[in-house]
C-alpha cells in the first residue's frame, strides 16, 4: 500500500511543479539528465547488435581524400553519447550537434576513449538550425536514430545540404515506419499515441525516405531493413547515403 502513496506522491509533485515555469524548467532539466543517462547506456548495446550495418554504413569514408591525408571533418547532428565515434577514421574531426546539453559528459568521456578522433567543438542546437556551423564547411554529416526526433525533417535536410562541401555525403541509419499491412505497421500506428511522450518526441512512423527523395540531392542511396532488435517496434530501419 505505501508503494501506492509513493506514486500519488510522486504525481502529485508533478503536476504541481508543472503549474510553474521555474518549475517546468526544473522537470525538463531532470528529464534532459535522465535522458542522456538512460540513452548513453541503450546506446552501448545497440552498437553492439548494430556493429557489422554501422561498418558497412561508414567504409567509404575510410577512403575519402580527407581521411587518407587525416582531415576529415564530420559534423554529427544529436550526437548523442558519441557513439559513432568508434566508426570514424583517425585523424576525423567531430563537429558535434545536439540540443540537449546534459551529453557533454558521455561526449567527452567517448571522445577521450577513441582518443584517435578529435572532438572539435559541442555545438548545442537543433538540426533544424545549426547556424553557428558555417555552409559548405564539412565533408560529412551523419545522424544516427536522429531523425525520428525532430521536428522538421525537410528543414533538417536542407541544413545538412547547407553545410556539406559539395559532393559531402549525409549517412543516415534510422528506425522507421514499417511495410503498410504489417502487424509492426499497424503496432506502430497504435502506438505513436504514447510513444513520443516517452521519448523525447521520437516518433515510429518516420517516413524519411519521402524527405530525401524531395531534398534535392544529386544522389540518393538507401537500403530498407529489419534490424536485429529483438524489438520490432523499431526494428524497421533505413541507412544509406545523400551526396550533394
Ligand atoms: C535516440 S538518440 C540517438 C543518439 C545518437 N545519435 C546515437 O546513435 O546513439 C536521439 C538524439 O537526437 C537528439 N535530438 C532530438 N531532437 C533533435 C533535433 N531537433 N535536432 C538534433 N538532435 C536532436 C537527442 O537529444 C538525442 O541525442
Amino acid at each position: 500500500m505505501a508503494v501506492v502513496w509513493w506514486i500519488v506522491a510522486f504525481f502529485v509533485i508533478i503536476v504541481a511543479a508543472a503549474l510553474t515555469q521555474q518549475g517546468r524548467a526544473i522537470l525538463r532539466l531532470i528529464y534532459m539528465k535522465v535522458y542522456a543517462y538512460i540513452l548513453s547506456r541503450i546506446a552501448k548495446s545497440y552498437n553492439k547488435k548494430m556493429t557489422p550495418f554501422k561498418e558497412k554504413l561508414f567504409e567509404d569514408l575510410k577512403t575519402h581524400p580527407a581521411a587518407v591525408t587525416g582531415s576529415l571533418t564530420v559534423l554529427e547532428i544529436g550526437v548523442g553519447a558519441g557513439a559513432n565515434f568508434k566508426f570514424y577514421p583517425p585523424g576525423t574531426s567531430v563537429i558535434a550537434v545536439d540540443p540537449n546539453p546534459e551529453f557533454d559528459k558521455y561526449l567527452l568521456k567517448n571522445a577521450a576513449e577513441f582518443g584517435e578522433v578529435k572532438l572539435r567543438e559541442f555545438v548545442i542546437a537543433s538540426g533544424e538550425n545549426m547556424a553557428g556551423v558555417a555552409d559548405h564547411s564539412v565533408d560529412a554529416v551523419v545522424c544516427t536514430l536522429v531523425m525520428c526526433s525532430v521536428a522538421d525533417q525537410p528543414k533538417v535536410l536542407s541544413e545538412i545540404k547547407r553545410v556539406l562541401k559539395p559532393g559531402g555525403k549525409f549517412y543516415y541509419m534510422e528506425h522507421v515506419h514499417g511495410t503498410p499491412g504489417t502487424w509492426v505497421y499497424t503496432k506502430q500506428n497504435w502506438l505513436d499515441i504514447i510513444w513520443p511522450y516517452l521519448s523525447d518526441g521520437c516518433t515510429l512512423r518516420s517516413e524519411l525516405w519521402t524527405h530525401l527523395d524531395a531534398a534535392g540531392f544529386s544522389e540518393v542511396d538507401y537500403q530498407k531493413f529489419d534490424a536485429p532488435l529483438k524489438m520490432s517496434l523499431i526494428e524497421p530501419h533505413l541507412m544509406g547515403t545523400a551526396t550533394k
